[in-house]
């Protein structure tokens, strides 16, 4: 048996951080966040505030359309994070990342980034949850392309967020 103490004991609280981009939240990441909120005591989405890339939406805004899109999942929690996540799952007192895996092209980014994480902090587990085969085609990067040449994405995101993209896009 491993050293990690991600395991649950009876009066342990299983706290996750389901950490992203949500540039802009796809119907793919609601179901991930759902499912969460099933498995965990207290599920963070936590979204990073990344001054490197140009995002579509704020933090402010996305944390918006997360708060709309989960208000009747009362275990989950919204908030932003910038640093390490590993770090920033400490400060929360959380014992599990939570991350989605598509397809095999996620694979490897993903066990990149499960082991870095692992080597830096041990006692944070990563758990991987297999993407619902109904949006494991959709990402925040083909929702941005497709609206960008005139498609329509209502299909692939919540409403309030189809919404906030149109305004964006004046149509
Ligand atoms: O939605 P994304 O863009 O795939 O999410 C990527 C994210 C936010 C999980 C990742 O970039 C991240 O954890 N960034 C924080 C910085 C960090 O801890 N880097 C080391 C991880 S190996």
């Amino acid at each position: 048996m491993s050293g990690t103490s991600a395991r649950k004991s009876p009066d342990r609280r299983l706290v996750a951080v389901y950490p992203g981009s949500f540039d802009p939240l796809t119907n793919g990441h609601l179901d991930m966040i759902a499912r969460g909120s099933r498995l965990a005591d207290h599920l963070i989405v936590a979204i990073l505030r990344n001054t490197q890339k140009q995002p579509l939406f704020s933090v402010e805004e996305r944390a918006a359309m997360l708060k709309g899109a989960t208000s009747a999942l009362t275990n989950v929690e919204i908030d932003s994070f910038e640093g390490l996540l590993v770090e920033y799952a400490a400060k929360k007192s959380a014992n599990v990342i939570l991350r989605g895996v598509r397809a095999i092209s996620d694979y490897e980014t993903e066990l990149q980034m499960a082991l870095l994480n692992r080597r830096m902090r041990p006692e944070t587990e990563t758990i991987f949850l297999m993407a619902a085969e109904e949006f494991s085609f959709i990402s925040s990067r083909m929702i941005k392309e497709i609206v960008t040449l005139g498609g329509d994405v209502s299909q692939f995101v919540p409403p309030s967020v189809a919404e906030r993209l149109c305004t964006k896009f004046r149509r």
